[in-house]
């Protein structure tokens, strides 16, 4: 989360209210609203400014959106602190550490991995498997097999923090898994094409075999190069019973913006699923970024944070959200 994250020294950041909106023509030719970075632009979910940094800093040594997401994935993923992403993320109830991420370039190729155990960057396996096998996802034991193939490094990925944060929730016998801030990054790069990448180590303490919406292409996170990308966080569940990245690119192609296409698909969630406004630590959060460089989000609740890179500034913006 926000107040978890670790501040970076030395960037120009700054804080902006989505209520800062841009009138601009859309697609459709009529005035839409958003946040309008010039192009290129990464946008992340959370408060992932380091993640967005690296990834605008693969883009501007002339990598692609495809390079820059997955670095950008690769820093939380790669940092101890982050109990959500890769490396230190909560384990299972049983203490396993397992891993999902999917990733997808402007072309519609779509790699994920999940239930990955041992490999710090499951979101640089999610690439392989989308380059080098005729599959879209592995998982388990084939996904873990075919990372060490690939040569990937096995490592134990429950760090003493996680493990013993583990053993506290597990000797208080409780059953609600906790935290839940994946990863999701959008990058348009100087070219104009659109990629996207999510990763998550899952809902703290999830019931051993769960799998949630991160690496499922359509539910966390979805791009068509035509109109731009979508990602998700929060409970994966609810998100994937909506399939809500897709639907919200799929809400952008009507002419939404990616604002509006974010709200809509937490509306969708709320008019289906009314029990979560009563239930005070659900959340989901959205992300979209569409062809014009727009950049907009929407949350059930307050507290959703998204970073925002452009060639010369960085960011976060403080989404609207639903449930006041
Ligand atoms: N959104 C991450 C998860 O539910 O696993």
């Amino acid at each position: 989360m926000v107040n978890r994250r670790k501040f970076l020294q030395g960037s120009v950041f700054s804080l902006i209210s989505a209520s800062v909106s841009f009138p601009l023509k859309g697609k459709s030719g009529r005035k839409v609203s958003g946040n309008a970075p010039a192009r290129p632009v990464v946008a992340a979910t959370w408060d992932n400014r380091n993640a967005t940094e690296a990834g605008m800093k693969v883009l501007l040594n002339g990598g692609s959106a495809l390079d820059a997401v997955e670095a950008g994935a690769r820093i939380p993923e790669g940092d101890p602190e982050d109990t959500s992403v890769g490396f230190g993320g909560y384990p299972d109830r049983e203490g396993r550490v397992t891993l999902d991420a999917c990733i997808m370039d402007e072309k519609g190729n779509a790699g994920a991995v999940t239930y990955l155990q041992h490999i710090k960057h499951p979101i640089s396996v999610a690439r392989k498997v989308m380059e080098k096998t005729p599959h879209v996802m592995l998982t388990g034991d084939g996904a873990l097999q075919f990372a060490l193939e690939q040569g990937f490094e096995k490592e134990n990925l429950l760090t003493d923090h996680a493990e013993k944060v583990w053993k506290e929730w597990a000797s208080e016998e409780r059953v609600k898994p906790g935290n839940h801030d994946t990863i999701g990054i959008l990058a348009l790069d100087d070219k104009g094409n659109i990629c996207g990448a999510c990763s998550t180590s899952g809902l703290a303490f999830k019931m051993p075999g769960r799998v949630g919406d991160s690496p499922i292409i359509g539910a966390g996170m979805y791009v068509d190069n035509e109109i731009g990308g979508a990602c998700a966080t929060g409970v994966g569940e609810l998100v994937m019973k909506i399939v809500g990245s897709y639907m919200i690119v799929e809400m952008m192609r009507q002419g939404n913006s990616p604002l509006q296409a974010c709200r809509l698909a937490v509306e969708r969630i709320i008019r289906k699923y009314p029990e979560i406004k009563k239930n005070g630590d659900t959340q989901v959060g959205f992300l979209a970024l569409n062809k014009q460089g727009e950049v907009g989000g929407y949350s059930v609740r307050k507290d959703y944070s998204i970073a925002v890179s452009e060639q010369t500034r960085t960011y976060l913006i403080n989404p609207d959200f639903h449930i006041r």
